[in-house]
């Protein structure tokens, strides 16, 4: 599972083209019990075949999770070429997107629903940091799409801005970490959760909790 999302974000860094369907699409208001969201779908462009980057696409939507199991169902091997292509081709992996530095607004750790493991979201985090394109969303507001959940811990972006909106990756994970880091509790065992929103200047936020996938 680890090395498959490692290989996963790699193969996105350097061929993927991300972005979020248009608000229009796919509405399930209301689904992450914030009032006046919609979830949106997040489609993958990935190429059919690992190592030909410029051939035919195919688009796939969910998780980051999703997105890879749905390429080596459709294209058994897929997975294996493209580790393999991979090794020649470490030096070019994504570098890591220094922090955009984008002060955060605003931020609440008292959104609806339950915290999530905070090592399972940190492992989300971990992945959005390696991809080095952007995410694109719909015009807002409300707008948000699930960029990754695995193990019943949540990432989201959302679009609070009428047209159609562009971040990087590691802003994401930045959202992410955010929230990690100051809004995290201890269940009764000790184990550390997080849940909360983060919302940046420019009208996008990250919210992160407990969801089943
Ligand atoms: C992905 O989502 C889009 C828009 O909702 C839809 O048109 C398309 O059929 C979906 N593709 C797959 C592979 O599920
Ligand atoms: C990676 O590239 C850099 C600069 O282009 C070079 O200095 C370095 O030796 C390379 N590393 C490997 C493992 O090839
Ligand atoms: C936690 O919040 C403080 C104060 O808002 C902020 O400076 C810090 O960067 C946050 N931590 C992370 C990891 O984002």
């Amino acid at each position: 599972m680890l090395s498959t999302v490692t290989c996963i974000t790699a193969f996105l860094a350097l061929f993927g083209i991300v972005y979020s369907a248009p608000a229009s699409t796919n509405h399930f208001a209301g689904a992450m019990g914030l009032a006046g969201y919609n979830i949106v779908p997040i489609q993958w462009e990935l190429p059919a075949k690992a190592d030909d980057p410029n051939g035919k696409k195919v688009t796939v939507n969910g998780t980051i999770q999703e997105a890879i199991a749905q390429m080596d169902a459709g294209y058994p091997g897929w997975h294996r070429t493209f580790e393999a292509q991979l090794h020649t081709d470490t030096n070019n992996s994504a570098p890591i997107l220094a922090a955009a530095a984008e002060e955060p607004e605003s931020y609440d750790c008292d959104i609806d629903g339950d915290a999530a493991s905070q090592y399972r979201i940190g492992q989300g985090i971990t992945y959005l940091r390696g991809l080095s394109g952007t995410a694109k969303n719909g015009p807002g507001p409300g707008n948000c799409g699930r960029v990754s959940c695995a193990y019943n811990a949540a990432i989201y972006w959302c679009n609070e801005n009428g047209f159609e909106k562009e971040v990087q990756w590691g802003q994401i994970a930045d959202g992410g970490e955010f929230v990690y880091h100051n809004c995290s509790t201890q269940d009764w065992q000790g184990v550390g959760k997080a849940k909360g929103q983060v919302n940046y200047k420019d009208k996008w936020n990250v919210v992160v909790r407990s969801e089943s996938c």
